[in-house]
Order: structure tokens, then C-alpha cells, then sequence
């Protein structure tokens, strides 16, 4: 169909309200990076928890990061205040009801159990409070949402492994896992035992790399970790044989465009490589990572990228087809999903 929809009809001055309206899918978001200030101090006083901020504002003008490790220090204070499944609920369902108001059809939530586990907050705890969020996000807002467990990397791969053990009673309520946290000095083949577990355990596998670490964490996570998409990504760019190989494999990029910005990835966001990667054939996808902490959800990450980088209707296209191509659902419901958005494309284009 994409064939048929004449991008060139549809005006510049349209973008924002077709890159707003049409259905998309959002594969990189950490739920805890959600979480809101003013829902952390609700958190916090229903709970009975001390923050070291003393108010919403306070806490919102520490936001000023200058690089990934000091913007996690932050997100892991933040994320202190979840203690009971009724948290992790009304976490995720704030999310949710975001993600419907974007338009987001699909979405594949990361979240980080030893943050929680670490703390004395039991794993089934967590799991069950996210899953009865995305049951309830079906069911009330017709939002597609299933979970991603992430392993945290700047803990040891006995940790993961002994994080996987507790999580395995829960095996159907998580679709795969991922890699996050603290890049440089924790490359991927760190966790190379605990991959191959949950590949045998027929998990889907992801993980962030090259978004501060070097080109090589990106090639070692395709080929020891047998990753089907990469995080970020963004540093491929310092590889040509990588680009190539990434391009040629179709491996989708999972970008976050205002997080970038925000760790000092890219200066500004006309400095971002994401047309770059566009222009090199890369299957990128754009996505709000954090999005209570850098400053927008996923249109505004649209948004954004869009005002800055001249890209138009075709790339707006691409990156949404991107996104639910990429994604874990079967082929049939991303072949429904592709035919919402030719509907929305033909008609702006009518
Ligand atoms: N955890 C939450 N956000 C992250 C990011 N952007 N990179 C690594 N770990 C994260
Ligand atoms: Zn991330």
C-alpha cells in the first residue's frame, strides 16, 4: 500500500498532526522512567517514604543531567518509593493512558526488578502490578502492552542469573529481556551465560548498546548475546562495516532522540544522527526512553526530531512502520496494524 500513498500531497505544515495521529508502536521505554514527580511525592506520602527533595519543583530542577550515570542516580532514587503492587499498577497505568493519547497501538515496557528486588520489594510484586496494568490497558483503552525485564549491567551476571531463577515462575508474563543501565565498562559479553539461558528459554533477547559505549558493545551484543534488536545504537555510525551489516540484517534501532539530547549524547537535536541512520537504510525507530525525565512522551519525541532535522511525510512513514515491524507480535497483527496507518497516511494525502 505504501506504494500507493503519495507522500508529496501531504503539506510540511501537516506533519505535526499526522506524526500525532498516526497508530505506532513504542519498544524502548523504561516504566520506572515514567514515573512522574508529582506521582513519585504522591508515592512517597501514601507509602510513608522521606525524599531528600523538598518539594516537586526541587526534584524537577535536579533534572539537569550531564551525562547517562547522573541521570541514573536520579531514576533510581525516583524509583524507591514503588513498595506494593498497587505502585507498580498506577505507574504503568499513567503510562498507558499517555501512550493511548500518542496513538501508541503497541507498546513493550522495560522494567529493571533488581531496582526493586535489591530494596526487600518481592519480584512477584513487581510483575504483577505492571501485568495487571497492561491486562487493564487491553482491555479499557484497546492498548496493546507486554513487559521486558532488564537486567541491571552494572551489577554482576550472577545477579542476573539468580534475578532470572526468581523470574521464571512468571515466565508468560514477560515476552524477553534487555540490557540497561551503566554502559561504559559493562560491555555485553559480561552477561553472555545469562543470554544464552533465556535464548534457550525462547525469550525474545535485546539490549542497549552504542548509546554511550563504543561501536564493538553493538557487534558484541548481536553476535554473543544473539540480540534481535539494539537500544540506541546510535554510535554504529563510527563503523561503516557495522552500518552495512546492521542495514543489510535489518536489525532495528531503538532511538531515543530527546534522551540523546538530554545525556549529552548530541549537543542539540539538529546535531542528532537519526536522518543519518535513515539515509543509511537503518530500520530506526523512535521512542521516549525515559520520558518523565527528559522531557516528553513519544509524539513529543516525534515532535521534536521532526522540527529539527527536516525530515517529511515518507520518513514520518517509515519510522512508523519501523516501529511495528520491529516489535514481538505475531505478523498477522502487525499486517492490521500496517493497514491502520496506510488508512491514516491515504487520507492526509487525499
Ligand atoms: N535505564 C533507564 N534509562 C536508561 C538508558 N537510557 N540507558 C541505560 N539504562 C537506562
Ligand atoms: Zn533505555
Amino acid at each position: 500500500m505504501s506504494n500507493t500513498i503519495d507522500f508529496s500531497r501531504i503539506a510540511k505544515a501537516r506533519l505535526p498532526e499526522l506524526l500525532q495521529a498516526m497508530p505506532k508502536a513504542e519498544l524502548h521505554m523504561h516504566i520506572e522512567g515514567s514515573l512522574e514527580p508529582e506521582l513519585i511525592f504522591a508515592l512517597a506520602q501514601r507509602n510513608a517514604i522521606t525524599l531528600s527533595y523538598s518539594s516537586v519543583e526541587a526534584l524537577r530542577a535536579a533534572y539537569a543531567f550531564t551525562d547517562l550515570q547522573s541521570f541514573l542516580d536520579i531514576y533510581y532514587a525516583g524509583a524507591s518509593v514503588l513498595l506494593h503492587e498497587q505502585d507498580f499498577h498506577d505507574m504503568a497505568w499513567a503510562y498507558l493512558l499517555k501512550a493511548k493519547a500518542d496513538h501508541v497501538v503497541h507498546t513493550e515496557l522495560f522494567f529493571d526488578p533488581q531496582t526493586h528486588t535489591e530494596r526487600g520489594v518481592p519480584f512477584e510484586v513487581v510483575v504483577k502490578g505492571l501485568t495487571s496494568a497492561c491486562e487493564r490497558a487491553q482491555r479499557e483503552l484497546g492498548v496493546s502492552a507486554s513487559l521486558i525485564m532488564c537486567f541491571l549491567r552494572h551489577l554482576s551476571e550472577e545477579d542476573a542469573l539468580a534475578t532470572l531463577e526468581q523470574a521464571l515462575p512468571y515466565r508468560d508474563l514477560f515476552i524477553g529481556v534487555g540490557l540497561d543501565s551503566s554502559e561504559r565498562g559493562h560491555p555485553p559479553e559480561k552477561f553472555a551465560r545469562v543470554f544464552a539461558r533465556c535464548r534457550e528459554l525462547g525469550l525474545h533477547l535485546v539490549a542497549h548498546a552504542g548509546e554511550e559505549g563504543p561501536p564493538e558493545y553493538i557487534v558484541n551484543a548481536l553476535d554473543v548475546l544473539h540480540v534481535e534488536r539494539i537500544d540506541h545504537g546510535v554510535r554504529c555510525v563510527e563503523s561503516p562495516a557495522l552500518v552495512e551489516r546492521l542495514a543489510r540484517q535489518g536489525t532495528a534501532l531503538t532511538v531515543c532522540p530527546l534522551s540523546n539530547i538530554k545525556l549529552c549524547v548530541f549537543k542539540t537535536m539538529a546535531d542528532h544522527n537519526l536522518k543519518t541512520l535513515l539515509q543509511h537504510g537503518l530500520k530506526v525507530t523512535v521512542n521516549s526512553d525515559d520520558p518523565a525525565y527528559f522531557g516528553g512522551y513519544l509524539n513529543q519525541n516525534f515532535l521534536a526530531t521532526f522540527a529539527d532535522l527536516d525530515l517529511d511525510a515518507q520518513d514520518a512513514y517509515t519510522l512508523a512502520r519501523n516501529s511495528l515491524e520491529a516489535s514481538f507480535v505475531s505478523e498477522e497483527r502487525k499486517a492490521a496494524w500496517v493497514s491502520q496507518l496506510d488508512q491514516v497516511f491515504a487520507q492526509f494525502a487525499h
